[in-house]
C-alpha cells in the first residue's frame, strides 16, 4: 500500500517535522511498524521506513486498541519519544492529538481523524492545527528547537500565549498564593486532624512535603522535617527510618530513625537487612501487611527479631539510582497499611530524594566553591610566604568577633545581628580581603628595607670604586712627584699619603655604616638626614677623570623615607591592592545571599575618620562587617611572624597600638573592646 492509497481511508498520520522527509504523512492503519528499510529484511507492508541510522528496524509500532491508537518502542536501542519522554519498551503509551514522536532524528506529529479532503490538500498548506498550541506541542517546539538537526524554520517554532482571538477566561476563584504556601508550611491542628477526611490530609501533607524540603540546607533538619510529614500523612505507622547509599563505601547506612511514641532510653532502632536487600535491589516499593508470614523475606528471623507486624518500604529513587530508602512500620499491629499509602510513601521517596539529590548538589557546590576560594588563598600567599595563613587567621577573627558582636547584649550592639549567610559573606570578604595582591609587583610587596637588595650592590660597588680611586689618585700623585724628590722626602711624603687614604678610607666605612644603619624601615627620617646628606657630598674622581657622587638622588631620597620601607609610589601600589580586590571580586557572579562580599573587602583599609584607602570613607559608610576585618587584619598583622620589614609584636604590644588606633579615630573602639574582652586575641596562642 503506497501512501497516496492509504491516505484515502485512513483516520490518523503521522506528519514529518524535519529532515529530508520533511512535510510527508505516513497513514496509520491497524498496526504501524516504524523502522528502517533493510535489503534482507524489507519493513513490513504499509510500515514506516524512516530511512535513518538511528532508527532500528523495528523501532516502535503504533496500533489501535477500542478506537484509540497506542504508541509502543520495539526494545529500539536509542529508544522511542513521546513529548520527550523516552518509552519504556514494551510499555505502550496512548497517543493524543497532536502529540510529538521521535523515532531517531526524526520528529512526528501525530494527526487523528484526517479528512480525506484535508489528506490530499498542499503539505504545505496552513492547516487547522496551526493555531492550536497545547501542551504537547509546547513540550515539542522545546525539544526542537533544541534539536541540532532541525532546520532554521523549524527552530522558529516557539511557544504562544494566550491566543488574541480566545475570549478571556473568567476568573472564579483567586488566591494569594504566598499565604496559601505559608499557611501549607504550618503544622495541622489537632481540629484540623478531626475535621479532615484522610485524603484531604494526605494531599494536604504531600504539598507540605513538597514545600518544606525544597528550602532545606539542613541535613539534620531536613531529616526531622520526614520524619514530622511520615507521622501526620500515615496515621497508622508506629516507627520510621531513613537509609542512605554511604558516598565512600556505597553501604546503606541508617541515616535517621524515629518513633510515633517517645522510645525508651537507649532503646535502639533497627532495620531489616532483607528489607534494605530487596527494595534496594530490586528498586520496587514493597508492601508487607504480615510482615512475618511474608515469604519474600528469606531472612524471617530479622523481621520478627525487630517485631515488625506491618511495613511499607520505598527507595529513594533519583535518576534511576538508588539513594536510599524510607521505611515505616508497626510492632503492635498486622495490616496498617493499604496499596494507595503505599503509592503516597514512593512519591515521598521520590521528593525526598530530590531533596537529598539537591542537598548534595549544594553541598559539591559549597565545597567546590570553598576548594577553589581556598586555592586562590594559597596562591596569592605563596608570593610572600612570610604572611602565609594571614587571610585564614583573619576569617577566624572575624567570624569570632561578628559572632560575640551578634550575641552581645550590649545596648549599642543589640541592633547588630548576622545571619547564617551573612556570617559566610563576611568569611569569604575575609578569606579574600587581600586578593588583589596579584596585582603588586612581588619586589614591592616583599621590599624589606628602603633600598633593594640589588640596589644595595650597586652602591656597595661604588663604595669599592671609590676606594680604588682614591688610592689610584694618591698614588699617581706619588709618582709624579718622585723624579723630584730625595730618597728621605718621597719616604715622608709617602707616609703622609698612606695616613690621608687610611682616612678616606675610615670614613668611606663610616658612609657604609650610615647608608645600612638608614636603610633599615624602623629607622626615621630625622635620625639620619645630616648624616646622608654628607655622604650625597661626597664626590670621588672617576677613571675618566670626571666627578662621581658616592650617593644618587634616589638612593638618597629612599633612605630619608618619613617611616617604613617604601617610596611613596611604591606605597600607593601597595595600597592599590584593595582596588584590585574588589575588580577580582566584582567578577564573581555571588548570590544574593553573599551579594556584599566585594563591597565589605573593599573597605577593609577604610578609617573611621576618612584617612583610609581607597575611598576615604567616614564612619558609618563603613560596613560594619568591614570594620570588624580592619581590627582582626591590624592585629593578625602585628603579630604574625616576622616579616622582611617587621619584628612581630606581642599581644600587649598590638592591642596597645589598636587601642590608639580606636582613640585617635581610625578603628572602632567598641569592636577593640569586644575583641579584647572576648579573648578572640587567644584564638592562635599556643
Ligand atoms: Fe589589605
Ligand atoms: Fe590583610
Amino acid at each position: 500500500m503506497n501512501n497516496e492509497q492509504s491516505q484515502q481511508s485512513a483516520t490518523a498520520f503521522l506528519e514529518v517535522l524535519n529532515g529530508p522527509l520533511v512535510g510527508t504523512r505516513f497513514p496509520l492503519g491497524a498496526e504501524t511498524i516504524i523502522g528502517r528499510d533493510d535489503e534482507d529484511v524489507p519493513i513490513q507492508e504499509g510500515g514506516i521506513d524512516l530511512a535513518d541510522t538511528r532508527v532500528s528496524r523495528k523501532h516502535a509500532r503504533i496500533y489501535i486498541q477500542r478506537g484509540r491508537y497506542y504508541l509502543e518502542d520495539c526494545q529500539s536501542t536509542n529508544g522511542t519519544f513521546l513529548n520527550t519522554f523516552r518509552l519504556q519498551p514494551d510499555a505502550p503509551c496512548v497517543l493524543r492529538e497532536g502529540s510529538n514522536i521521535q523515532v531517531g532524528g526524526v520528529h512526528m506529529r501525530f494527526r487523528p481523524m484526517l479528512n480525506s479532503a484535508e489528506a490530499s490538500s498542499d503539505n504545505n498548506a496552513a492547516t487547522p492545527w496551526a493555531s492550536e498550541i497545547g501542551l504537547n506541542e509546547e513540550v515539542f517546539d522545546l525539544s526542537l528547537t533544541a534539536n541540532p538537526d532541525a532546520s532554521a524554520s523549524q527552530a522558529d517554532i516557539s511557544m504562544l500565549f494566550c491566543p488574541v482571538d480566545l475570549p478571556e477566561p473568567e476568573i472564579s476563584v483567586v488566591l494569594d498564593a504566598p499565604a496559601v504556601v505559608d499557611a501549607l508550611r504550618e503544622a495541622i491542628t489537632d481540629d484540623e486532624k478531626t475535621s479532615e477526611s484522610d485524603d484531604l490530609r494526605r494531599l494536604r501533607a504531600m504539598a507540605q512535603v513538597s514545600i518544606g524540603l525544597g528550602g532545606e540546607h539542613d541535613r539534620e533538619s531536613l531529616f526531622s522535617k520526614i520524619m514530622d510529614f511520615i507521622f501526620v500523612i500515615f496515621p497508622t505507622a508506629e516507627r520510621a527510618f531513613v537509609v542512605l547509599r554511604d558516598k565512600e563505601s556505597q553501604e546503606f547506612k541508617p541515616a535517621a530513625a524515629s518513633t510515633r511514641e517517645p522510645s525508651e532510653e537507649g532503646e535502639v532502632l533497627a532495620l531489616s537487612e532483607a528489607i534494605v536487600e530487596e527494595v534496594v535491589s530490586q528498586r520496587r516499593s514493597i508492601l508487607s501487611s504480615d510482615a512475618a508470614d511474608d515469604h519474600r523475606f528469606d531472612d524471617q528471623q530479622s523481621i520478627q527479631r525487630l517485631g515488625i507486624r506491618s511495613m511499607m518500604c520505598a527507595p529513594l529513587l533519583v535518576d534511576n539510582e538508588v539513594m536510599g530508602l524510607i521505611q515505616i512500620d508497626t510492632y503492635r499491629e498486622t495490616h496498617s497499611f493499604c496499596e494507595e499509602d503505599l503509592q503516597i510513601l514512593t512519591g515521598i521517596g521520590a521528593q525526598v530524594a530530590i531533596a537529598l539529590k539537591n542537598f548534595v548538589l549544594y553541598e559539591d557546590i559549597g565545597h567546590l566553591f570553598e576548594s577553589f576560594v581556598t586555592a586562590s588563598v594559597h596562591a596569592i600567599e605563596a608570593r610572600d610566604p612570610t604572611t602565609a595563613g594571614h587571610s585564614f587567621r583573619v576569617a577566624e577573627y572575624s567570624q569570632h568577633l561578628a559572632t560575640v558582636v551578634d550575641q552581645s547584649g550590649q545596648k549599642i550592639l543589640r541592633d547588630i545581628n548576622f545571619s547564617r549567610d551573612q556570617m559566610q559573606e563576611l568569611r569569604y570578604a575575609a578569606l579574600l580581603h587581600d586578593f588583589g595582591k596579584v596585582g603588586v609587583r612581588e619586589h614591592v610587596l616583599i621590599k624589606a628595607q628602603k633600598l633593594y637588595h640589588s640596589e644595595m650592590e650597586v652602591l656597595e660597588a661604588r663604595f669599592r670604586y671609590a676606594h680604588a680611586s682614591l688610592e689610584r689618585q694618591a698614588y699617581r700623585e706619588l709618582i709624579d712627584q718622585h723624579g723630584e724628590l730625595s730618597p728621605k722626602e718621597f719616604k715622608l711624603r709617602r707616609a703622609a699619603m698612606d695616613k690621608r687614604l687610611s682616612r678616606e678610607v675610615a670614613q668611606l666605612q663610616r658612609f657604609m655604616a650610615m647608608i645600612q644603619h638608614a636603610n633599615e624601615p624602623s629607622v626615621l627620617e630625622g635620625e639620619v638626614t645630616d648624616d646622608l646628606r654628607a655622604v650625597a657630598d661626597f664626590i670621588f674622581p672617576g677613571n675618566d677623570g670626571e666627578h662621581v657622587q658616592l650617593l644618587t638622588a634616589p638612593e638618597l631620597d629612599a633612605l630619608t623615607l618619613a617611616r617604613g620601607s617604601l617610596t611613596p609610589e611604591e606605597r600607593l601600589e601597595i595600597q592599590s591592592h584593595v582596588s584590585h580586590t574588589f575588580a577580582f571580586l566584582s567578577h564573581i557572579p555571588w548570590t544574593a545571599s553573599l551579594s556584599a562580599v566585594a563591597d565589605i573587602a573593599h573597605a577593609h583599609h577604610e578609617k573611621l575618620d576618612g584617612t583610609g584607602y581607597p575611598q576615604g570613607l567616614v564612619g558609618d559608610e563603613i560596613p560594619v562587617q568591614s570594620r570588624i576585618m580592619a581590627v582582626a587584619d591590624i592585629f593578625d598583622a602585628l603579630t604574625a611572624g616576622d616579616r622582611p620589614y617587621k619584628c612581630s609584636l606581642g599581644v600587649d604590644q598590638a592591642l596597645d597600638i589598636l587601642h590608639h588606633e580606636a582613640r585617635t579615630g581610625k578603628v572602632d573602639p567598641i569592636l577593640v573592646d569586644v575583641f579584647i574582652d572576648s579573648q578572640a586575641y587567644q584564638l592562635f596562642s599556643q
